[in-house]
């Protein structure tokens, strides 16, 4: 049996450098020296062979053994370099490609001007009180002295709901009704009440639904004054210490007296612009020192303690805020739009 002459050496040595995948020479190992590979079955084949010729050709046949696996194993471990190399090649840093930026996610405005007004009054000593979004007439509007068919409830479109007696509330007052009813008898009560309310209104700087923030306190000799420094204090902290605040005589069944405050106009800085209709003012909130009839229907003796409440729009400070001109695209969920907010981080809360 003529084995392993030069042109087989040849052969093989030349499909191993042909060989550009492991797989590839594994096939020529199993090929050659492989359970039924072409050594392997020489080998066998030797003890057909008298013994002289089986010492002989068995030498040759193991030196070709040896051989063939170490010019296997050479190939592969070049292989394996090659592959080694290639991959650091391809891992290798390029620092000079701008990197991804993380999506990094944000408060909706709205949120972010609530917890402002939140942390404010928090620091004031105010703590947080809620109440339902669908309330009773009683709460909406009873208690606060808002009797049934009286004017009053013109100024507030209500959304009515299919329970009997059942209101959308219309503003974040009932919850002064609930804070004094919590309180208990205990004095003071110092609450503010974040929350959504509904109203029959729909254009550009009103929506169905928006949000409010109701501050109430009740103790021993609370005046207008107390009102308005409270209310000046926040003002000058939101808009910046040059705004100007003045207090207007108004009318709100719970409170006696009502009075609205104004800031100075955003756009024109007070001198009289369209947006204010040339006043240099714009209204931002109601207020009143509590009405009787309010503070005996909390629990609370008007002969004792007296009060004073505030409300105010969170989309409409949101507006003067951010200078929108429009609160329809806050509700709109228009990603862009709002990220957009993130361009204002003057302010640590915001
Ligand atoms: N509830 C009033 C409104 O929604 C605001 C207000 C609150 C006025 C408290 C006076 C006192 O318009």
């Amino acid at each position: 049996m003529a084995l392993l002459d030069s042109n087989e050496w040849q052969d093989l040595s030349g499909k191993l450098a042909a060989a550009s995948t492991s797989v590839q020479v594994q096939e020529l190992r199993a090929e050659w020296i492989g359970r039924r590979g072409r050594i392997t079955l020489a080998l066998k084949a030797l003890s057909n062979l008298s013994p002289e010729e089986r010492r002989q050709q068995g030498q040759v046949l193991n030196a070709a053994r040896e051989q063939a696996t170490r010019l296997i194993d050479e190939r592969l471990e070049q292989l394996r370099q090659q592959e080694e190399d290639r991959q650091l090649l391809n891992e290798r840093l390029d620092m000079t490609i701008a990197g991804v930026e993380p999506k990094v996610g944000l408060l909706h405005p709205l949120t972010r001007v609530r917890r402002l007004l939140e942390d404010l009054f928090l620091r004031m000593g105010f703590s947080l009180a809620y109440g339902p979004e669908i309330e009773t007439t009683w709460y909406n509007f009873e208690a606060l002295n808002i009797p049934e068919n009286h004017p009053a409830r013109d100024m507030q479109d209500t959304f009515f709901v299919d329970l009997p007696g059942m209101v959308l509330r219309t503003h974040t007052s009932p919850v002064q009704i609930r804070g004094m009813e919590a309180a208990a008898g205990s004095l003071p009560v110092k609450i503010i009440a974040p929350g959504r309310v509904f109203r029959r209104d729909d254009d550009a700087t009103h929506a169905p639904m928006f949000h409010q923030i109701e501050g109430l306190v009740v103790d021993r000799g609370i005046t207008l004054g107390d009102l308005k420094g409270t209310l000046v204090a926040m003002a000058t902290e939101l808009l910046g210490a040059s705004i100007g605040t003045r207090f207007r005589p108004s009318y709100f069944p719970f409170t006696e007296p009502s009075v609205e405050m104004d800031v100075t106009c955003a756009a024109c800085g007070g001198t009289g612009c369209r947006t204010c209709k040339g006043t240099g003012w714009v209204e931002i909130l109601g207020s009143g020192l509590v009405h009787p009839v309010v503070l005996q229907n909390g629990g609370y003796d008007p002969q004792e303690v007296s009060g004073f409440a505030f409300g105010l729009g969170i989309e409409r400070l949101a507006m003067r805020i951010f200078g929108l001109d429009d609160l329809r695209p806050l509700y709109q969920n228009d990603l862009e739009y709002l990220m957009a907010f993130d361009r204002y981080t003057g302010r640590p809360m915001l």
